[in-house]
């Protein structure tokens, strides 16, 4: 078995993705037809051509932008039916994804046509595909607390199917501190926490995460490695960090693949998983972004069966729910090794 067949077929949890990062655009196309929608663009050629990036915030742009054609709950079961049938052919045996509810409340879509639409393609993909999951519904970060308050209230409904929240958007100028509050309360009522930081941010914005907002995972995190204090702290506590290796590299935080630190990282004792951010944007899914980063840093099969497990240990999924994909990984790797 080649390394390529190794990666798509060894059994894989996804822990970074935001599920309007999975929206086509040729789906994009059609759902704007449907709903009477102008966009900017005239042919997926055209909207292709547009996804280069310097940096977070043009992405972002364009993301807001692409959001903006879903209206109703049957669009957004669409967007989350296509990804989770892309994943289902490599392989992806539990996902937690993020949404960002106020991409949609901001511009009059209500909160529940948005999480409906998502979770019902969820629980679809549970039962046709096998395919686990969580949800994790993240606040903008460039939009203000209160913002975050309200869409944690609506979201209190919802609380059984939401296992958690997140913070995402433009991160500089925007640290975890902002949010302690609404973090605070999230807590109060169970979710589990996360938030990215140190993607643009600084490895300050990690100590942030970790001390004002107690998150239990870092999505992102790779500019933890600029601060030596803070990497033997994310090592001692095992705190995982949700890599992202063609995001980081569409979005012109590193400039070469060949020099994406996660075997220092890995050296160093962190905790690090593999995922695909934004998939349909920045060139790749799951098991696309561990294919480029074995191509360009030389991974083996069983530097892939380390990350492969540790996408399930750093899952949200109970631990005897671990356990049965872990066992999986196992014969999969020592019948294919
Ligand atoms: N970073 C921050 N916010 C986001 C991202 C990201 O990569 N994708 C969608 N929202
Ligand atoms: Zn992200």
């Amino acid at each position: 078995m080649t390394l390529k067949e190794f990666i798509y077929q060894i059994p894989k949890a996804e822990l970074h993705l935001h599920i309007e990062g999975s929206f086509e655009p040729e789906l994009m196309f059609e759902i704007a037809k449907r709903n009477k929608i102008e966009i900017k663009f005239n042919s997926v050629e055209e909207v292709k051509a547009a996804y280069e990036f310097n940096n977070l915030q043009e992405f972002l742009d364009i993301y807001y932008e692409g959001a903006g054609v879903l209206i109703h709950e049957k669009d957004f079961y669409d967007m989350t039916w296509a990804y989770l049938e892309k994943i289902h052919q490599e392989n992806v045996l539990h996902t937690e994804i993020f949404f960002d509810p106020q991409t949609h409340t901001d511009r009059g879509i209500d909160f529940d046509v948005a999480f409906n639409g998502i979770y019902k393609a969820m629980e679809d993909g549970k039962e046709k595909l096998g395919i686990s999951y969580k949800i994790i519904m993240c606040f903008l970060r460039h939009l203000d607390e209160v913002s975050a308050f309200e869409t944690l209230d609506s979201a209190l409904k919802h609380k059984d199917k939401i296992i958690g929240v997140g913070l995402d958007s433009g991160e500089l100028g925007n640290p975890p501190s902002k949010f302690q509050n609404v973090f605070k309360k999230a807590a109060q009522e169970g979710f589990e926490l996360v938030a990215h930081a140190g993607e643009e941010g600084p490895a300050e914005y990690v100590w942030e995460a970790l001390d004002l907002l107690n998150v239990s995972r870092i999505d992102h995190g790779n500019r933890s490695m600029d601060d030596e204090k803070l990497v033997a702290r994310l090592a001692k506590e095992q705190m995982p960090l949700t890599l992202c290796p063609l995001s980081n590299l569409k979005l012109c935080v590193i400039d070469d693949l060949k020099d994406y630190p996660l075997k220092e990282m890995i050296a160093k004792g962190l905790m690090c998983t593999l995922n695909s951010d934004d998939p349909a944007y920045f060139g790749g899914y799951l098991s696309q972004n561990y294919e480029d980063v074995a191509n360009a840093i030389d991974l083996s099969k069983e530097d892939i069966y380390e990350l492969a497990k540790n996408s399930f240990k750093a899952s949200y999924l109970t631990e005897a729910e671990k356990q049965v994909y872990l066992n999986k990984v196992e014969s999969f790797y020592q019948e294919n090794k």
